[in-house]
């Protein structure tokens, strides 16, 4: 009772942030984002019935128990369904630099799910997939398919999952990822999530993507970057402003960040087309087309106070091995 699947994490052009239901991950918007095929996660599961708990390793290493007990919990759902009590041995391995401030738990929860439904022998649709992905990180219900990938927020756990908008060749656009700090997060997004009905902002925030997500889907289908770049723009900053202003505040920005998007602002003046995104953390996600790709990536090294850069395109979905 053995499989071993694949999948990437990915970039959200409109963000899923707070919850409607916090057990099963409703969220309270629909979010739209592009699969990456350089932050990869690789995860072989194995149930026995000679192991007493489940095991866990990332890249080779014992996990910690947090990490062990979230993932413990995620194959719960599917002994459940499948019917069988046995432990699991997990063994996962990522393409990218672990604490680079990538959303880990998207490709982590993906390929986990995937890997697990095969190696418990259910044979789930894609969509089922994606349903239950999303029990365990939310952004997950998305890394199940490639490319650019809608995520219907639902009022409840059969109508919250994800669909596919266009395969990753169907636009060939770059997520440049410009690492200003490696630290671990002190909040984690579960705890954002449930923080951000705190913001007076809200329901601006949530109004402003009702406006936002037409677009957004046009963009896609018309492979518009000057009609999405402002779109992502302005719901990354809507995002981080409902972030700063709940109770406690979250602040996820470093000086590094603000110079990054300054930046951005220079270049775009200057004829480079180039946007910004921001996710829960200080790292600026820069978006552009594969032509302009070398001279983005040119500036972006050019910076002292990068630490390093992640280049990514649009990647396949959940991949069995
Ligand atoms: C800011 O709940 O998917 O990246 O808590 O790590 O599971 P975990 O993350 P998740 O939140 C993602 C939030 C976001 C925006 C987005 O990807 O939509």
């Amino acid at each position: 009772m053995r499989a071993r699947a694949n999948a990437g994490a990915n970039i959200a052009f409109i963000k899923y942030w707070g919850v409607r239901d916090p057990e099963f991950n409703i969220p309270l918007n629909d979010s739209v984002s592009m699969t990456l095929d350089a932050a990869r996660t690789t995860t072989e599961v194995e149930f026995s019935p000679r192991l007493d708990a489940d095991e866990l390793t990332i890249n080779g290493q014992p996990a910690f128990s947090a990490a062990r007990a979230r993932v413990s919990r995620h194959l719960d759902l599917l002994r459940e369904r499948a019917g069988v009590p046995w432990r699991a041995r997990v063994d996962s391995w990522n393409t990218f630099p672990m604490g680079a401030g990538l959303a880990s738990s998207a490709a982590a929860f993906a390929a986990l799910t995937a890997a697990a439904a095969v190696a418990l022998g259910l044979r789930l649709s894609e969509r089922e997939l994606s349903r239950l992905a999303r029990r365990g990180s939310g952004s997950a219900a998305r890394s199940i398919y490639g490319g650019y990938v809608w995520w219907h927020a639902g009022h409840d756990d059969a109508s919250s999952f994800a669909e596919p908008l266009a395969p990753p060749d169907h636009w060939d656009l770059r997520d440049i990822v410009a690492v200003v700090a490696e630290e671990e997060k002190a909040v984690s997004s579960a705890e954002g999530h449930r923080l951000a009905h705190t913001s007076p902002f809200l329901e601006a925030r949530l109004a402003q993507v009702e406006r936002l997500l037409p677009r957004v889907r046009r963009a896609i289908q018309q492979r518009d970057l000057t009609l999405l770049g402002p779109c992502l723009e302005a719901d990354a900053l809507a995002m981080h402003f409902v972030m700063m202003s709940s109770t406690p505040p979250l602040f996820y920005w470093a000086p590094e960040t603000v110079a990054l998007i300054k930046a951005v602002h220079a270049w775009r003046d200057g004829g480079l087309p180039v946007y910004f995104t921001i996710d829960a953390g200080p790292n600026v996600h820069l978006i552009c087309e594969a032509a302009d790709a070398e001279r983005v990536i040119a500036r972006v090294r050019a910076l002292d106070y990068v630490r390093s850069v992640i280049v990514s395109g649009s990647g396949e979905g959940v991949v069995l091995e």
